[in-house]
């Protein structure tokens, strides 16, 4: 990589970052690392900070630094000092020609330890970059210029990385020297941020008066124009705050399972990362979510089997028995694991252009566990200027709320509080595939523990049997008046006729009584599709065949239903009626109503109806009869057992 390589500051995205931080942590390998976040604006002298910061540990090349030394003197810099800023907003601009980069990380080191800064931009539209910078940071350098004292920046800047989990905040009163390094001012700003931190739950923070110009209290503390401060320099409390793998180290063993390494018959190891604590042969351990216990035989690495290992190493661990334990399960120490649920109440931060859909499925993803989760609407989102707690019905880029958050399959967490491997999570957009959000779980919903799926003695199977018949979902999808009630209700003469089990949902009847709550919103339709789904699902455990014929106008939420049932189970059926076509029927006279403006949210005309790309059955209205799309439809789901 470049970057080590040539000691250069780089930009990378963070796909790329892990690649470099291998790199770098090999090569200062006996070093501890802390990972820390700049936050301010340009205006705070960020820049001329970090520059300073780079240059005072040699971090900058001879010939950069000439370059630096004319610029410097052309842009006409007081005296012989060097303008750190023009080091960093230069790098800036070539980001700005080319790569697409969110946040900027730099790599350098001292004596003690070796640090990666990202540097993320100020603005308020860039909560994303700030989120993702701060994520994996020990540490959180929150600059304030002496003569303006504490911002709403400076609030906002605070407040997300204490929700990110940041435990260490330095404010650093930077500019001192244009303020005459006053200890009044000094103290004023830093009596009104101790106030408010206290207001969000920042327990303490180290304050500290810099010139990042100057270079006062940067190496050295306390400098010659400060006499008054008793704290530590900059870099001094870099080099020897504690770092959260060391913090880390102190809880419960956990790790998460990336795979299962079985190279032939004799040998089967977990291998992970571990997340916090420490895990050494003969150790009880246990297995979430089965619970299955075991005892750990070793402990192996590339470099031979290890007495222990802790918190940040990779390791594979073989067990004394043979337990199922795959990709995604946690192991434990056996007598403290920790929880499994499926309900929660998570703080989740927007990070896509489009809303959030409330009830939609997006993938979660949480350490080496995915599965398909829906966020409820929320309690309240955050005003991140104010910290106020205001109303929402959604969430928008950005924006930063509580909610509830249900998963399909439980999954093993601790609150993030407590555990940020096992309490952090993404959410993924299952179409698209892009990452939408991040987020943090709080605490699982009681009421999840308490209602257990009650196992019956009739089965599935039993049912199924009973109807001499394998039960299905025939789901019927296309614009309104494109036919679905009609040739699904054919399809259903058919199959009574042949004896088989069969119920009909359609989506004006379900709308009268069970959805007559829902509307035509966005958020309504995902809701009826869901409900209609879970209603389809206990149909088919209770051995039916289901026909339903509603819009359904959105892939996700069909594909939600289709991933609620057993394979093959599902059979999508795309009655495939142009708009033209279905408008000129206007069998029910909406289509003249959406047109005219009388009716809103009309499919097709003002909200969207999504095509399904791959049905099982697609039938075209224009050249078949519904009777001849009925005979098409049964034909293909045969045989019925
Ligand atoms: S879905 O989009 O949520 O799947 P669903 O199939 O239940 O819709 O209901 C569609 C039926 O509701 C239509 O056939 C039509 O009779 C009626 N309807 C009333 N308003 C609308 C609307 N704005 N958009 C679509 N259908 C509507």
């Amino acid at each position: 990589m470049a970057d080590t390589a040539t000691n250069e500051p780089v930009y990378k995205t963070d796909a790329l970052i892990a690649e470099d931080i291998d790199t770098y942590l090999s090569t200062h390998q006996h070093k501890t690392m802390l990972r820390f976040i700049t936050c301010g604006s340009v205006d705070d002298g960020k820049s001329t900070l970090i520059g300073r910061l780079l240059y005072d540990s040699k971090m900058i090349f001879e010939d950069q630094l000439a370059a630096l030394e004319n610029d410097s003197k052309r842009v006409g810099t007081q005296g012989q000092e060097i303008d750190f800023a023009l080091l960093v907003d230069g790098l800036a601009a070539e980001r700005e020609q080319g790569i697409t980069i969110d946040v900027a990380y730099r790599f350098f080191n001292t004596e003690k330890r070796k640090f990666i800064v990202a540097d993320c931009p100020g603005h308020e539209q860039y909560t994303r970059n700030m989120i993702t910078g701060a994520s994996t940071a020990d540490l959180a350098v929150i600059l304030v210029d002496a003569r303006k004292g504490v911002l709403v920046q400076t609030r906002r800047h605070s407040y997300l990385c204490h929700l990110i989990g940041i435990k260490n905040i330095v404010l650093a009163v930077n500019k001192m020297d244009l303020v005459d390094y006053s200890e009044e001012v000094f103290d004023k700003i830093v009596a009104e941020y101790g106030e408010f931190a206290k207001s969000i739950g920042i327990e303490n923070f180290t304050a500290m008066p810099i010139s990042g110009f100057k270079g006062d209290n940067i190496t050295q503390a306390p400098s010659a124009n400060t006499p008054w401060y008793k704290g530590p320099s900059l870099v001094d409390h870099l080099e020897t705050v504690e770092v959260r793998s060391a913090e880390d180290q102190d809880k419960p063993f956990r790790m998460p399972v990336q795979w299962v390494n079985r190279p032939n018959l004799d040998f089967r190891g977990f291998s992970g990362l571990i997340a916090t604590g420490g895990v050494k042969p003969g150790d009880a351990v246990r297995v979430l979510p089965s619970g299955k216990t075991s005892t750990v035989k070793s402990v192996v690495t590339f470099d031979g089997d290890l007495d222990e290992a802790v918190a940040g190493q990779s390791v594979t661990l073989t067990l004394e028995d043979e337990i199922d334990c795959s990709r995604g399960n946690v192991l434990s120490v056996a007598d403290n694991p920790p929880e499994v649920a499926d309900q929660f109440e998570a703080t989740v931060v927007w990070l896509a252009d489009d809303d959030l859909i409330v009830g939609r499925n997006y993938w979660l993803k949480l350490g080496t566990q995915t599965v398909s989760a829906s966020v409820q609407e929320p309690k309240y989102k955050v005003d991140v200027n104010t910290m106020e707690h205001l109303a929402a019905k959604t969430l928008s880029l950005n924006e930063i709320g509580v909610a509830e958050l249900f998963t399909d399959k439980s999954i093993v967490f601790e609150a993030y509080k407590q555990n940020r491997a096992l309490g952090g999570f993404i959410l993924i957009d299952k179409i698209t595939n892009q990452t939408v959000a991040a987020g943090m779980l709080n605490f699982s919903l009681r009421r999840a523990q308490n209602v257990h799926w009650q196992p019956t003695d009739i089965t599935r199977a039993d049912h199924a049997a009973m109807k001499n018949q394998k039960p299905r979902v025939l789901w019927f999808t296309g614009l309104s008046g494109s036919g679905k009630s009609t040739i699904a209700n054919e399809v259903e003469k058919r199959l009574a006729l042949m004896n088989r089990h069969t119920f009909l949902l359609d989506g004006d009847n379900v709308r009268h009584g069970l959805n007559k709550d829902l509307g035509f919103t966005e958020a309504d339709r995902i809701e009826n599709i869901r409900r209609v789904g879970e209603v389809a699902r206990l149909m088919t455990d209770a051995g039916l065949i289901v026909l339903t014929a509603f819009i359904s106008p959105f892939r996700a939420e069909r594909q939600m239903v289709r991933d609620m049932l057993a394979e093959g189970e599902f059979i999508e059926i795309f009655v495939d009626t142009p708009l033209e076509v279905a408008e000129q029927r206007d069998v029910k006279g909406l289509y003249k109503k959406a047109r005219s403006g009388q009716l809103k949210n009309f499919t097709g005309i003002d909200s969207p109806y999504e095509a399904p790309e791959n049905p099982e059955i697609r039938v075209n209205t224009v050249e078949m009869t519904p009777e001849e799309a009925a005979e098409h439809i049964v034909r293909a789901i045969l045989p019925l057992k």
